[in-house]
């Protein structure tokens, strides 16, 4: 398997570090400089270990932000610059591939990385994000019950496959997401019970449905 770019929105980046091995570029993105230093120095101690193929780079993404993010001149000497070039802006937006985990839990900041994804998958080539989560529960006055809000929120972005096959032709894009089975997923570490709150979802953005009459040249 060969991913020539990789994003990864949210640390720590293990995944990303490994996935090093087979992308020829790999971005690991949070935001505020602590967690992003955090990340960095994840990244250097792990270099002789992991002994990565591609680069990684430590950068600077804010889902309240818009896409692109602004970009600097690449020139700068402060090694501590999480900022974008626009060389790494394009190459981020030719990735293949997007991962995050535990980003759901609160309906404004699902609304926000929503916003930046529609913006980057919805560039060519076509994209797939694979999303982990953990339902997050809380008990809600207005339902007087304990309820996943923040994952029904996260829910209503996506449709499902079949859901997509039978819109009307000219529909809006939209999100297709496919909640996978994660018993043909061996699990390597053993002191961890997944329980039945955790999913792996695979997620691409469909555009817009060609109208019947629409050229195809
Ligand atoms: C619950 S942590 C999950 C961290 C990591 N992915 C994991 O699974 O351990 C949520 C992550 O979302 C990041 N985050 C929160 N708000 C964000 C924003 N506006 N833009 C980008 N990342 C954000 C946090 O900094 C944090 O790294």
């Amino acid at each position: 398997m060969l991913i020539t770019e990789f994003i990864s929105l949210s640390l720590p980046g293990l995944v990303g570090m490994l996935l090093a091995h087979v992308a020829k570029t790999v971005f690991l993105t949070d935001r505020g400089d602590e967690i992003l230093d955090n990340c960095a120095s994840n990244v250097d101690l792990n270099s002789e270990v992991l002994n990565y193929q591609g680069s990684i780079h430590v950068r600077e993404l804010d889902w309240m932000g818009s896409w692109p993010p602004s970009t600097s001149s690449g020139n700068s000497t402060c090694h501590k610059s999480y900022s974008w070039t626009s060389s790494n802006v394009e190459e981020a937006e030719r990735a293949a591939l997007l991962v995050a985990a535990d980003v759901i839990y609160s309906d404004d900041l699902t609304d926000a990385l929503f916003c930046v994804l529609e913006k980057l998958m919805s560039l060519s080539p076509k994209k797939v994000l694979y999303l982990a989560l953990e339902k997050r529960y809380n008990f809600s006055l207005d339902d007087l019950d304990v309820v996943a809000n923040g994952y029904s929120h996260f829910r209503s972005y996506l449709r499902g496959q079949e859901d997509y096959d039978n819109l009307k032709h000219g529909s809006s894009p939209c999100f297709v997401g496919k909640c996978l089975d994660l018993s043909l997923i061996p699990q390597y570490v053993r002191e961890y019970e997944r329980g039945n709150d955790v999913e792996l979802w695979q997620i691409m953005y469909n555009a817009r449905k060609p109208n019947l009459g629409d050229s195809c040249d």
